[in-house]
């Protein structure tokens, strides 16, 4: 565990994965007096005390660890096509991302990769048959037949990190019934080339994946 401005920051990462992953707890600060003013207004648009919370976290990540991280006074971004935040200016070698899920937000970083991470809370409820002839190919849906809920959120945080690497998100309904995703902890998806590392954190609780592509 490291610290970042009395922040306790939780290195998530697994000996010799190629990216950095870090997670804060969502109730580790009170968020708005630490950010940017622009950043501080963003987490306010949320009524509910969590989900501003979580805004909070996700915007220290991206207005204060990461400058921090990159050794930056400041980060850009500017914004993909849908709705991606990408590292611009100074930090536009990198690939970034991040996701915030139950009590917990977590952040990506990865030299000359365009990257993405996704924390699934396993409590959430979901209607799993329902999204699952929604989104998961035939080969997919065959896994969480057989695997129920675990199987689902798995598989879950492994389409949507893949699909935030590529920065389409869900929208592209091309892309999102055509994966191929295994029950395993690394693979190389075959139809899109995405690199996908994934597994249970924090007893369960949390079904992490992290994808990258190439490009940025
Ligand atoms: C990107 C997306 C998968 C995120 O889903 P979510 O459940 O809100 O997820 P997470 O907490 O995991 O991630 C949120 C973060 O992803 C990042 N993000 C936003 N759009 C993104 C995109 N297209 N690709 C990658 N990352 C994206 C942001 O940093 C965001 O956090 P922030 O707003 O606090 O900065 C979803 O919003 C999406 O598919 N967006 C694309 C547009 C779209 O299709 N919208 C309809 C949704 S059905």
């Amino acid at each position: 565990m490291n610290s970042a401005q009395g922040i306790p920051v939780q290195d998530w990462a697994l000996p010799g994965e190629p990216f950095r992953l870090v997670a804060v707890a969502v109730d580790a600060a009170d968020w708005a007096p630490r950010l940017p003013v622009a950043a501080r207004r963003r987490t306010e648009r949320f009524e509910d005390a969590s989900a501003r919370a979580r805004a909070g976290a996700s915007e220290w990540l991206k207005a204060c660890w990461l400058p921090r991280e990159l050794g930056l006074a400041r980060v850009e971004f500017e914004t993909g096509a849908n709705g991606k935040p990408l590292l611009a200016g100074a930090a536009s070698a990198w690939g970034f991302n991040l996701s915030h899920a139950g009590a917990y937000a977590v952040a990506v970083l990865a030299r000359g990769a365009a990257i993405g991470v996704d924390l699934e809370s396993t409590a959430r409820k979901a209607d799993i048959e329902r999204l699952g002839r929604r989104v998961f190919s035939e080969s997919e849906q065959a896994w969480v037949r057989a695997g129920g809920t675990e199987a689902f959120f798995a598989l879950w945080s492994r389409k949507e990190a893949l699909l935030k690497a590529l920065g389409c998100g869900w929208a592209d309904g091309g892309i999102v019934r055509r994966t191929r995703l295994e029950p395993v902890a690394f693979q190389m998806e075959p139809e899109t080339r995405v690199q996908v590392w994934s597994r249970a954190v924090l007893a369960g609780a949390y079904a992490l994946a992290v994808a990258r592509a190439p490009g940025r």
